[in-house]
């Protein structure tokens, strides 16, 4: 079963998902950060699921605007918007799914990890709310660099008493989707085709696509594995650089986001063919936190494959190696941040 393209099956379901808008189940989403570059176009998207019957937007100002002008669409869900700490407890009452794009994004020149000191403070806080409101949803975390704030959401949990680990997800499917886009382009094959698992983390080297594991199989010669490794693990930066000083990715990462949230719910409704890329808790490595492919069911991760990990090209096994400094590094940051707080 192994070998089943599993995220293009995500990939196939969130595509039909959008074109049809009868309502099919009755998930609560919530969006925090909802009136950013990612928030809009991310609440969008979900509000085009047939699988969603509330869809709660929050952020510190402008989303009063986005909420009215999304409620318009004559699609299933209601949509609510809250503004200002004094209503993230309500947005977050009975939700299934929160998704966090809150924070600073980066500008040329900037490492995901310069966005730590103000984005560490802003996950921190809003985890703690989802601890306190919402303890039993799924989390999606986005906001960056994802490498620590995963870390920081599971420590606010921990220290709450609400940790299940099996529920903080590190989105990484943007990764996902530039590999599985990258290679069709350079394999001339057809795009809903292919998959390529990426793994480690998600920030330059501990982005590590599994060329070697691509369905179809396909063979890239030396250069093509160094070309397109490369061209992955700096797509974020490719598109910080083109934007000159106007943010990052945002349309594609809220598509990528979208496709993680439509394949939490259709696992959360019972359906037992859910697999996608994520960093989350783990034991597949000696690194407490790492993305890898997952099973997705009702609690969350129901199993990681770790059939990928084995068998790695040479070049696959030095870049593991090689990423797992900087990863230990960004997790034991993280978990200090919430440690070391008074
Ligand atoms: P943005 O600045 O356009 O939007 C961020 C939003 O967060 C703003 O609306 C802002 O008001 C809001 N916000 C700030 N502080 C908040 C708080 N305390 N509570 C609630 N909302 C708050 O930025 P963006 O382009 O949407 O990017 C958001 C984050 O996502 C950045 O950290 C970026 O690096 C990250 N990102 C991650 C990935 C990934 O693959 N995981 C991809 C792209 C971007
Ligand atoms: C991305 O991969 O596009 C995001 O992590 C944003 C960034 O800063 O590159």
């Amino acid at each position: 079963a192994l070998n089943r393209s599993y995220s293009t099956k995500a990939q196939k379901h969130t595509d039909r998902s959008y074109r049809y808008v009868q309502p099919r189940a009755s998930y609560k989403v919530a969006i925090l950060g909802a009136g950013g570059g990612i928030g809009q176009p991310l609440a969008l998207l979900i509000k085009m699921s047939p699988l969603v019957s509330a869809l709660n937007l929050y952020d510190i100002a402008n989303v009063k605007g986005v909420a009215a002008d999304l409620s318009h669409c004559n699609t299933p869900s209601q949509v609510a918007d809250f503004t200002g700490a004094s209503e993230l407890a309500n947005c977050l009452k009975d939700v299934n799914v929160v998704v966090i794009p809150a924070g600073v994004p980066r500008k040329p020149g900037m490492t995901r990890d310069d966005l730590f000191n103000i984005n560490a403070n802003i996950v921190k806080t809003l985890v703690e709310a989802v601890a306190d409101n919402c303890p039993d949803a799924f989390i999606h975390i986005i906001s960056n660099p994802v490498n620590s704030t995963v870390p920081i959401a599971a420590e606010v949990l921990k220290q709450k008493g609400v940790y299940d680990p099996k529920k903080l997800f590190g989105v990484t499917t943007l990764d996902v989707v530039r590999a599985n886009t990258f290679v069709a382009q350079k394999k001339n094959l057809k795009l809903i085709d292919v998959d390529v698992p990426v793994i480690g983390g998600h920030a330059g080297i501990t982005i590590l696509p599994l060329l070697s594991k691509t369905k179809p199989a396909v063979t890239f010669t030396d250069e093509e594995v160094e070309e397109l490794t490369v061209r992955i693990q700096n797509a974020g930066t490719e598109v910080v650089e083109a934007k000159a000083g106007a943010g990052s990715a945002t349309l594609s990462m809220a598509y990528a986001a979208a496709r993680f949230v439509e394949s939490s719910l259709r696992a959360l409704d019972g359906d037992s063919d859910v697999y996608e890329c994520s960093y989350i808790q783990s034991e597949l490595t000696e690194l407490p936190f790492f993305a890898s492919r997952i099973k997705l069911g009702k609690n969350g991760v129901e199993a990681v494959i770790s059939s990928e990990l084995q068998g790695l090209t040479e070049y696959e096994q030095k870049a593991l190696d090689a990423l797992k400094p900087e990863l230990k590094a960004s997790i034991e940051k993280g978990v200090a941040f919430v440690q070391k707080q008074p």
